[in-house]
């Protein structure tokens, strides 16, 4: 999705502004674009990567900007920045303008010229329309006459000082000496500075190269404190592996560790819990999906889960509950609508995210961190096993508090959850034979992956990897289900991968692969039991755990097939085509 950066100091700004649009090369774009003051407004801006700009530009103040088409297909005239008419203020957007149609009409008729077919350029029209105020004043009028979401970033001839505006688009600010940095999030500007400072809802910032001053929506000053990030560029970095999703893989059982004790060493606020609404998107769904099976097991309670998508316009949706919204980034549009939606129903809220300080910290009531570190990779996958730990975690304690667990029985299961990161590495282990198994799998048209209970949204999330980064067509099923339409599909040789962990619904499970394999099927079973091996084409031995655990190792081993699966198609893997990795749109 689009990222934005700035930069104001003392460094050729080109350099900047090129490096850090890479960093944000993961969120997914299809073009690029800089604009740089030195006297006079220089822009360059190209459908395509970021390697096709040419800049050669000197000066030390400028803005760039990738863009993921929403308003207008991508084009170079369609790419950010966009310029005023006299060519003095320049902007780039992250966001949707929803009221463009009305702005661009009015823009229209006082004489400016458009040359886009997108939103944001409006937002150069309208600050060059309130040209006798001073930049700030400009920008700040500019701004307030906007709906929808935005993160902006503005420059003007003349002016020594970049201005940002942001709402429920990410933003945030890095602070340096003598020189200061703007980008949609931090790892693009780590590499120059680790002091932080996080935009909220409704307010501006003016960067000048010595200060960065914070105003509220009136525009009256504010102060927030600059925060030190603790992650290191390395940290957001290859560190040697060809691809970030397999450094992401296998940092794992450390990101497991990290999430567990950042748990342990606050105090968890304790709900007296009916019933509970799980909403997200994407592998944050499988997450809340698998805590539904946790929850309903431990507590006794019903759980419904829901797309954020969906739940949003939902005519009804059933009493306040309490409400989980699990977001890796923290941005998804459509989960922070979702938690505005719950909030004003009079729900509980606890945010589960990766990102401190980002948005939907902000909308809920409660906030449960995965400490998974930077996430790259577009195919989420630490962040979904740290968000299994939370949700596992939260579960267990809840259901002790609740006295729904005696003592004895939580301390067993909080200790089995600290053996993940052991049995996590077990699988990585494995990775030899998993690849060996993707390259059998690797020319399949089609897949399906089946399981039961609490393995089944670890097939969906085991195909969702699939698809999105080998773009083979995949989908999850419960086993039970194949049956009733599915299995119309199997032919000679289509992979079935087939999810069979030592739990009570065993049995069926291998009743399930019967039934494909009599029908051809190629089936390639993962099970911590080596009896499993005479009912299927090919075993994947995962580590044995107890039954309530195995969605941990079922979904590294799926990851890894995935990855592996890709990587022998020469997919570009860190960066599938059509997908970005934070979803700032509806
Ligand atoms: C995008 C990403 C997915 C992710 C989903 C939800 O679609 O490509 O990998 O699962 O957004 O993201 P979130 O940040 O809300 O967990």
């Amino acid at each position: 999705m689009c990222g934005i950066v700035g930069y104001i100091g003392f460094r050729n700004a080109s350099d900047v502004l090129l490096k850090t649009l890479k960093r944000l090369e993961y969120r997914g774009y299809d073009s690029a674009g800089v604009a740089i003051i030195n006297g006079s407004l220089q822009v360059e801006k190209k459908k395509g990567y970021i390697d096709a700009l040419s800049i050669d530009f000197e000066g030390t103040i400028g803005i760039g900007h990738t863009r993921w088409a929403t308003h207008g297909a991508p084009s170079n005239e369609n790419a950010h920045p966009f310029v005023d008419c006299k060519g003095e203020i320049a902007i780039v957007h992250n966001g949707i303008i929803e009221n463009f149609m009305e702005l661009k009409e009015e823009l229209l008729k006082s004489g400016h010229i458009f040359k886009s077919d997108t939103d944001s350029e409006s937002i150069a029209h309208l600050i060059e329309e309130y040209g006798e105020y001073p930049f700030r004043a400009a920008f700040m009028k500019a701004v307030r006459r906007l709906r929808g979401s935005f993160a902006i970033a503005a420059i003007k001839v003349g002016e020594r000082k970049i201005m940002v505006a942001k709402k429920e688009s990410p933003l945030v600010i890095g602070i340096g000496d003598h020189e200061n940095f703007i980008a949609s999030d931090i790892p693009a500007f780590l590499e120059y500075t680790n002091r932080v400072v996080v935009l909220k809802d409704g307010e501006f910032a003016e960067l000048e190269e010595d200060s960065v001053t914070i105003y509220d929506n009136n525009g009256k000053e504010i102060h927030r404190d600059v925060t030190r990030i603790d992650w290191s560029v390395e940290d957001a970095e290859k560190g040697g592996y060809e691809h970030f999703m397999l450094k992401e893989i296998f940092e794992q059982p450390r990101a497991m560790e990290d999430t567990l004790y950042a748990l342990e060493s606050r105090e968890l606020f304790s709900l007296d819990i009916e019933r509970v609404n799980i909403v997200a998107c994407g592998t944050s769904y499988h997450a809340g999906l698998t805590g539904k099976y946790v929850l309903e097991e431990l507590l006794h309670v019903p759980v419904s889960v829901y797309y954020a998508s969906e739940y949003r316009y939902m005519a009804a949706v059933e009493d306040p509950a309490l409400t989980i919204l699990i977001t890796q980034s923290g941005e998804t549009a459509d989960t922070i609508g979702a938690a505005k939606r719950a909030k004003e129903l009079g729900n509980i809220t606890v945010g589960i995210t990766n990102v401190v300080g980002s948005s939907i910290t902000n909308y809920v009531d409660y906030v449960l961190y995965t400490n998974a570190g930077p996430e790259i990779g577009v195919a989420a996958t630490k962040t979904f096993t740290t968000q299994l730990a939370v949700l596992y975690y939260f579960a267990i304690r809840s259901a002790l508090s609740m006295r729904k667990l005696t003592r004895k029985s939580a301390e067993r299961l909080l200790s089995e959850l600290h053996r993940m990161p052991y049995y996590i590495e077990k699988v990585l282990d494995e990775e030899e034979s998993i690849k060996a198994e993707a390259q059998k799998i690797a020319n399949a048209n089609s897949m399906y992956f089946i399981a039961r209970g609490l393995n089944y949204p670890v097939a969906l999330e085991g195909a969702l990897k699939m698809k999105e980064i080998s773009y083979i067509h995949a989908e999850g099923y419960p086993a039970g289900e194949l049956k009733h339409g599915p299995i119309a599909l199997i032919d000679n040789g289509m992979p079935v991968i087939a999810l069979v962990p030592e739990d009570a619904l065993y049995e069926k499970m291998l009743s399930n692969i019967k039934e494909v394999t009599a029908r051809d099927a190629y089936v390639v079973g993962l099970s911590s039991n080596g009896d499993v091996e005479k009912w299927v084409n090919s075993l994947i031995l995962v580590p044995h755990t107890q039954p309530l655990f195995t969605p941990f190792v079922n979904a590294v081993a799926l990851q890894l097939l995935a990855y592996h699966v890709a990587k022998t198609l020469g997919r570009k893997i860190d960066k599938p085509k059509n997908l970005a990795k934070t979803v700032t749109v509806e």
